[in-house]
């Protein structure tokens, strides 16, 4: 049998042997603030891109308090989309919006679950699902870009950001306590 240590000594071997550095793009992020701004282009599509999911969501979505949730985050998205636009605004850029290949595929994962769910009660407990594997990313995101932007001194972006970030977080819970009072169960 192996001893912890052996056992601790293999893993990091093997991971050293698999790992091979990733050759950095031309244009690659150099400082943190490349870094910031990077990230505020990925999360500038991706709450573009809810902005065009949500309604199909709240189309697809039977409960009422479900529904209601959608409605008030879709309108919640749009303010994050200004928000966005100010912090760029902030640090003397341009908003632009660069393709995030994570909000494609949770998007996708939504369409899938709604498809293959009947609606009622089980598609509502997929939306959930995708609804909070979205929230989380967003939640994620502005985490980092919060804590990039405190870094960095932007401190107008910081608040728009931990805004954002409290509202991201707030309608997660609130899907929590959807699921678990009203969703779940009826699904069962
Ligand atoms: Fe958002
Ligand atoms: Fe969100």
């Amino acid at each position: 049998m192996e001893t912890k240590k052996t056992a601790q000594k293999t893993t990091s071997k093997t991971v050293a042997k698999k790992a091979g550095k990733t050759p950095a793009k031309k244009d690659a992020a150099k400082q943190l603030k490349d870094l910031f701004e990077d990230s505020l282009k990925d999360i500038y599509w991706a709450e573009k891109a809810l902005i065009k999911a949500l309604p199909k969501m709240h189309k697809n979505a039977t409960d009422k308090k479900l529904k209601a949730a959608i409605e008030k985050h879709f309108n919640e998205t749009k303010v994050h989309v200004k928000r966005l636009e100010e912090c760029f605004a902030s640090i003397g850029k341009k908003a632009q919006a660069k393709k995030c290949d994570a909000m494609q595929g949770l998007l996708d994962e939504g369409k899938s679950i709604m498809e293959e769910t009947e609606p009622g009660a089980v598609r509502d407990a997929g939306i959930v699902s995708a609804s909070q594997k979205v929230e989380h990313y967003e939640i994620a995101t502005y985490g980092s870009l919060a804590a990039y932007a405190k870094v960095l001194k932007e401190k107008d972006c910081l608040n728009n950001l931990l805004a954002t970030l409290s509202e991201e977080k707030k309608c997660d819970a609130l899907l929590t306590k959807i699921a678990d009072t009203a969703i779940n169960s009826k699904a069962k």
